[in-house]
C-alpha cells in the first residue's frame, strides 16, 4: 500500500509535561499522564508518489512548508527504503496551534499515516517504539495520542502506556475555547526559555514524579476527586513556572481565570469537576460523564467563551479503511 489515512484524537495532560532534558531527540525532562479525547482529532492521508519531486503538505487547505513534516518523512522512508516523496492532506478537526494539542494529534497522524503508506507494520502502535521515538521527535506529548484512554509517557524511556481504556473508566473533558488566535510562544521555545529562566524550573522537574504516583494511586483508585485535584495542581505549577520566565511566559487570559473561578465555585457546591490549561487559554474541565452537561452550563454562563464542547475519552489513533 502506498496510502494511508490515519485520524488521532487530541490529548490533555492530567499530569503536566513542561521542559525537555534531551533537546535533539526531544525527551521530556518530566513524565505525564493524558487523557485521549473523542470528537477533537486530526485526520491525515500520507501517499507516496512517484510523480512528484518534493513532499507536498496541505493543512485544511492551505499548503505549507513544516520542516517537521519533512523531517518524520524522511525518517519513515529511511525506516522503509522508500524513495518517493509524499502528498500530505491533513485536516485539524479543532483550532489549529492555540494550545489545544493540535500539535500531539497532527503528529500523531501525520507518524502513523506514513509508516502505514510506506508499507510498515502499524498493528499496535503504542508499542512500536521506533514509531513512538519518531512521533515524539515532532511533538513531545504526541506519542500519548497513539493510546486510547488514560495514558503514560515514560521520563527515561519515552515508552507509552495505557493506564485505563476509555471504557474502563469513563471520563469526559469539558473543552471551552477561549479565543481562536495561533499561540504567542510555541512550546518548544517556550520550554527552553522556561528551563533557562525560571528560578521555579528545577523545583517544576523535581516535584513532578510525586505528582505522577499519586495520579497512578488515584486512576488504580478510580478516585476522580483525587485525580482532579493533582490534575489542577500540577496545572498550576506548570504555568507558575512558565510565569517565572524571563521575559514571563503567560499563556492564561483573563477568561480562562473566570472559568477557573466559575468552575471552582460550582465544585464547592457539590459538582465533581476540575480544570487543566495548557499552552494557550482555553479551559479544560475534567468530570464524569454523567456531570458533562452541568459542567458546560457552568461554562457556557462565563462571559466571551468561543464554544463549549463535550468530549468523553476516545481510542487511540486508528489506520482508516481504505
Ligand atoms: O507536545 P508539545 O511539545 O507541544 O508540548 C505540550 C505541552 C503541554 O501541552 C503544555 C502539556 C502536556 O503535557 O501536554
Amino acid at each position: 500500500m502506498s496510502q494511508a489515512t490515519v485520524r488521532a484524537g487530541v490529548n490533555i495532560a492530567l499530569v503536566k509535561y513542561w521542559g525537555k532534558r534531551d533537546a535533539a531527540a526531544n525527551l521530556p525532562a518530566v513524565g505525564s499522564i493524558s487523557l485521549t479525547l473523542d470528537g477533537l482529532y486530526t485526520q491525515t492521508t500520507v501517499c507516496f508518489d512517484a510523480a512528484l519531486s518534493r513532499d507536498v503538505f496541505t493543512l485544511d487547505d492551505t499548503q505549507r512548508d513544516d520542516p517537521r513534516v519533512v523531517e518524520v518523512l524522511d525518517a519513515v522512508r529511511q525506516a522503509a527504503g522508500e524513495i518517493r516523496f509524499a502528498r500530505i492532506t491533513s485536516e485539524n478537526h479543532v483550532p489549529t496551534a492555540a494550545g489545544l494539542a493540535s500539535s500531539a494529534s497532527g503528529m500523531a497522524a501525520l507518524g502513523l499515516a506514513s509508516w502505514a503508506a510506506a508499507g510498515l507494520p502499524t498493528d499496535d502502535p503504542g508499542r512500536n517504539q521506533p514509531l513512538v521515538d519518531l512521533i515524539r521527535r515532532g511533538s513531545g506529548s504526541a506519542p500519548r495520542s497513539l493510546l486510547g484512554g488514560l495514558v503514560e509517557l515514560d521520563r527515561d524511556t519515552g515508552q507509552v502506556q495505557q493506564l485505563t481504556a476509555p471504557n474502563d473508566w469513563p471520563l469526559c473533558m469539558v473543552v471551552a475555547v477561549i479565543g481562536r488566535g495561533e499561540k504567542k510562544v510555541k512550546s518548544r521555545p517556550g520550554m527552553q526559555l522556561t528551563r533557562d529562566t525560571s528560578p521555579y524550573y528545577t523545583a517544576w522537574v523535581e516535584s513532578q514524579p510525586l505528582d505522577l504516583t499519586a495520579a497512578r494511586q488515584a486512576i488504580a483508585a478510580r478516585d476522580l476527586p483525587h485525580l482532579g485535584a493533582i490534575m489542577e495542581r500540577s496545572t498550576l505549577r506548570m504555568h507558575a513556572c512558565m510565569l517565572g520566565a524571563d521575559p514571563p511566559l503567560r499563556y492564561l487570559s483573563g477568561r480562562t481565570l473566570d472559568v477557573l473561578d466559575a468552575v471552582q465555585a460550582a465544585r464547592a457546591q457539590g459538582l465533581a469537576a476540575w480544570c487543566t490549561m495548557d499552552a494557550g487559554p482555553h479551559v479544560k474541565t475534567l468530570c464524569h460523564p454523567t456531570d458533562a452537561e452541568a459542567v458546560a452550563r457552568v461554562v457556557r454562563a462565563v462571559q466571551g467563551i468561543e464554544a463549549v464542547r463535550i468530549c468523553p475519552a476516545g481510542q487511540g489513533a486508528q489506520v482508516l479503511p481504505a
